[in-house]
């Protein structure tokens, strides 16, 4: 599927179990932001591609093998995937380097970690379970059956292509759902080299599908398609309320999630190494290209200077340059639009009066080359009304907002239009877990930051989001309950009368 073409590698998109151009014939090109290069062609799908996609998951959700094979085969098609994957996972995490500069370090330990939501949802497809319902009617046996929805449709960015990927599929599967996949348009080889697996592990044509191209060309008519019933999104704020609008009209499900502008929130009390490591974690790695980037650090007053020294003597030695390199730290950023979006940023920041104590622009080192590189930036003296403390900047770039006491962090803390996750350092546990009750967010880590599991429910709240993603309950979002009514009468009493 993948032919070379000169330098780059010219993909196909995956409809109804074949390896298919676009309608359009055309392809753009995918870089590599490491060489600020292209490496791939990607094929430029539409609406026409968008319905063949559609049409071909209706098919294989309504007739063939599929709705036919019981929740344990759907179970132990997707163990088999779990074991591809773990086979394949360093390949996998170097075409994500190639194709969004996130360090192999990093990619490598998350393809292999991917196939955790695999397993666990290939074990959880027969554990889903109607009730019989004690009912109040004589002669009448009810029961409840847990039903998939049909197609469901999943649109993914760029920032972890594969695990996102996971997040939805596994579970939409494990449901007896038939799926179409649209990557983000900056990063979508390793979602075409990962259906090389879905072949190999001998899934049904048509179960799983990936259509490429732009998000209005082929994301919209998507969406828009009467015969797709549920969304699943992970991405802007922006791009999410569109979709939730036009799925609307639809009366389709959605699942969103969305952006976050998290605050770390460092007491006077925590361990300050410890913290300083949690602070960097959470908005230095992945170049703070990931949701739950912990992008405003709220520090106690009575330690903010000495903290803020510390936070960037060791900010500092961060190593930037060749994501592949296991010795790099910071990588570049994905795109050209989200270079310029972060470097915009940190104008406004100034603009607004905050002051840069570390980085604040492009990263001009030689390990660098041409490639699109932030300096990790730290602004202190930032307000919480200020835009760089209430706009999701996706890159490396931490605002420091000083606070008085607990009733202030809590308030700075909400205080922002998201509510995806907040990080807490303190070794106090009355305040560990007041803490975690009042912060509004999906997620709260204490003393650490940045843990996500297949066990644990992750999602935002507020503008972060609608729904959850991992862990149980939130397989039942990817099925519909149907309520049955048997009648053992042996007559049929007054039609004219509700039952
Ligand atoms: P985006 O939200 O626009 O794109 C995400 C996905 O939605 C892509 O696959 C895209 O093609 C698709 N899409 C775009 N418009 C669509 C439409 N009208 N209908 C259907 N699908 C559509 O994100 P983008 O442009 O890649 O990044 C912009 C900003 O989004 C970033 O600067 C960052 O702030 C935020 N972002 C948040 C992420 C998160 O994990 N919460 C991930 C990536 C970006
Ligand atoms: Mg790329």
């Amino acid at each position: 599927m993948d032919i070379p073409t000169g330098t780059l590698t010219k993909y196909r998109m995956f409809i109804g179990g074949e390896w298919v151009d676009a309608a359009s014939k055309e392809h753009f090109e995918s870089d590599n932001p490491f060489t600020g290069k292209p490496w791939a062609l990607i094929p430029k799908g539409g609406a026409q591609d968008a319905d063949r996609a559609v049409r071909a998951a209706h098919k294989a959700f309504t007739s063939g093998e599929w709705p036919k094979l019981n929740a344990s085969k759907r179970g132990a098609l997707l163990r088999k995937l779990g074991d591809l994957i773990a086979d394949k996972a360093k390949f996998l995490a170097e075409i994500e380097v190639r194709d969004n500069g996130k360090l192999y370090a990093e990619m490598s330990a998350q393809t292999a970690y991917m196939a955790q939501w695999y397993y666990y949802y290939g074990g959880l497809a027969d554990k889903i379970e109607g009730h019989v319902i004690p009912t109040d009617k004589p002669d009448m046996l009810n029961y409840t059956r847990y039903e998939p929805l049909g197609v469901v449709a999943a649109i993914t960015p760029w920032n972890s292509p594969l695990l996102l990927t996971a997040w939805k599929l596994a579970p939409a599967l494990a449901a007896g759902n038939t799926v179409v996949l649209k990557p983000s348009e900056f990063t979508s080889a390793s979602v075409l080299e990962f259906m090389k697996l879905i072949e190999q592990a001998g899934f049904p044509p048509g179960v799983v599908n990936v259509v490429t191209g732009f998000g209005p060309d082929v994301g919209t008519p998507l969406v828009e398609h009467p015969l797709v019933a549920k969304v699943a999104f992970t991405g802007s704020d922006r791009t999410g309320t569109l979709i939730y609008q036009t799925a609307a009209k639809g009366l389709k499900r959605v699942s969103m999630e969305l952006g976050g502008k998290s605050p770390n929130i460092v007491f006077d009390d925590a361990h300050m190494e410890n913290a300083i490591k949690g602070v960097v974690s959470g908005i230095f790695a992945a170049t703070g290209q990931t949701c739950i980037a912990g992008s405003r650090l709220l520090v106690q007053r009575s330690i903010h200077d000495v903290f803020v020294e510390k936070l960037v003597a060791f900010a500092k030695t961060a190593k930037m340059g060749n994501p592949m390199s296991l010795e790099t730290q910071v990588g570049p950023v994905t795109n050209p639009p989200q270079f310029k979006k972060i470097l915009d940023y940190i104008d406004i920041a100034r603009g607004e009066g905050a002051k840069p104590v570390l980085g604040g622009g492009r990263a001009a080192r030689p390990e660098c080359g041409d490639g699109w590189f932030v300096e990790p930036t730290i602004f202190t003296g930032v307000k919480n009304s200020m835009r760089i403390a209430q706009e999701e900047v996706f890159g490396p770039v931490l605002a420091v907002i000083p606070f008085k006491d607990e009733e202030d962090a809590i308030a700075i803390g909400n205080d922002v239009v998201y509510g995806l996750a907040a990080g807490v350092w303190t070794q106090s546990m009355r305040r560990s877990i007041m803490m975690a009750e009042r912060l509004q967010a999906g997620t709260v880590w204490v003393n650490t930051y940045r843990a996500v599991s297949y066990l644990s429910p992750f999602g935002g709240y507020k503008r972060s989001g609608l729904g959850r993603e991992s862990g149980q309950e939130m397989i039942k979002d990817y099925m519909q309950v149907k309520s049955v009514w048997i009648s053992t009468a042996t007559e049929v009493p007054n039609p004219f009368i509700l039952r």
